[in-house]
């Protein structure tokens, strides 16, 4: 059975994606190809049911050393039971859509932080088939509010691994805002990830030339740049399921 991590946070722009493909690039490149020559070990899934214009599958093709998959409307969600069934593939990474800016009559309602609707629909499928959950946050302030809510009436509730991982953090800015954002993951009481995901400029334009970390040139920037996504891969087990 494929291990399945979803990466989740109700705020948009955090790097859900980026996290996702990044993660399962690195991943996929340390366990390399199937004993059949496949790149299949590792799977990235998009679970947007608005379809997310800018989704790295739509832009690389084929050329990576794993695969994708997408969940675009309900009668897609069965691909998530396939995948946590399928006996090849190790380790599925399942990027969320940020559904706190999702229409208003797909939001929370009462009492349901999905409310109704196909992109609902689709995120109480992804949280029922995850084993565990990855909450990437930015360390300033307009992310913790969201991420805090997300945490506790999300991801608490559900009693999965998870881990909080502060991304986007500009070591040019100084370790204040860093520290700023591991005390208030701290306060709450949250897991946090010892892996911190630099900014880099490479990230950022990563999804428009449909690329991933795995594949930047081979200067020192993009090395400390993919440096952190092994990391993050080594921290969470990554591979499997027999690896945590
Ligand atoms: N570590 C980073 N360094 C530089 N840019 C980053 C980093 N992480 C994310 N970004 C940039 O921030 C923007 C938002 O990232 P991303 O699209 O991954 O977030 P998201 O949570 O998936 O957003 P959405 O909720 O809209 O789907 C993108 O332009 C991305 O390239
Ligand atoms: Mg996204």
């Amino acid at each position: 059975m494929a291990r399945m991590t979803a990466v989740v946070n109700r705020k948009g722009g955090v790097g859900k994606s980026t996290v996702t493909v990044n993660v399962a690039a690195t991943t996929a490149e340390v366990l390399g190809p199937t004993p059949e020559g496949k790149d299949d070990n590792v799977v990235a899934i998009s679970s947007d049911p608005q379809g997310s214009s800018s989704w790295w599958s739509e832009r690389v093709g084929d050329d990576l050393p794993f695969s994708f998959a997408q969940v675009k409307q309900a009668q897609d969600l069965h691909v998530l039971d396939q995948i946590k069934k399928s006996r090849s593939i190790k380790h599925a990474f399942i990027d969320t859509p940020g559904w706190m800016d999702l229409p208003e009559e797909e939001r929370q309602s009462a009492g349901d932080p999905f409310g109704t609707g196909s992109a609902a629909e689709a995120m109480r499928h992804v949280l029922a088939t995850a084993d565990d959950l990855i909450i990437p946050m930015f360390p300033e302030g307009l992310s913790y509010i969201p991420t805090q809510e997300t945490m506790n009436e999300v991801v608490l509730p559900l009693g999965l691994p998870y881990l909080v991982v502060i991304n986007n953090w500009d070591p040019r800015d100084g370790v204040a805002d860093l520290q700023e954002a591991q005390e208030f993951a701290r306060a709450n009481g949250w897991k946090l990830a010892n892996t911190v995901i630099r900014r880099y400029k490479v990230h950022t334009r990563a999804a428009l030339e449909g690329t991933v970390v795995t594949r930047y040139k081979k200067n020192r920037v993009a090395m400390e740049a993919r440096e952190d996504f092994y990391k993050l891969a080594v921290e969470i087990g990554a591979g499997g399921k027999g690896r945590r």
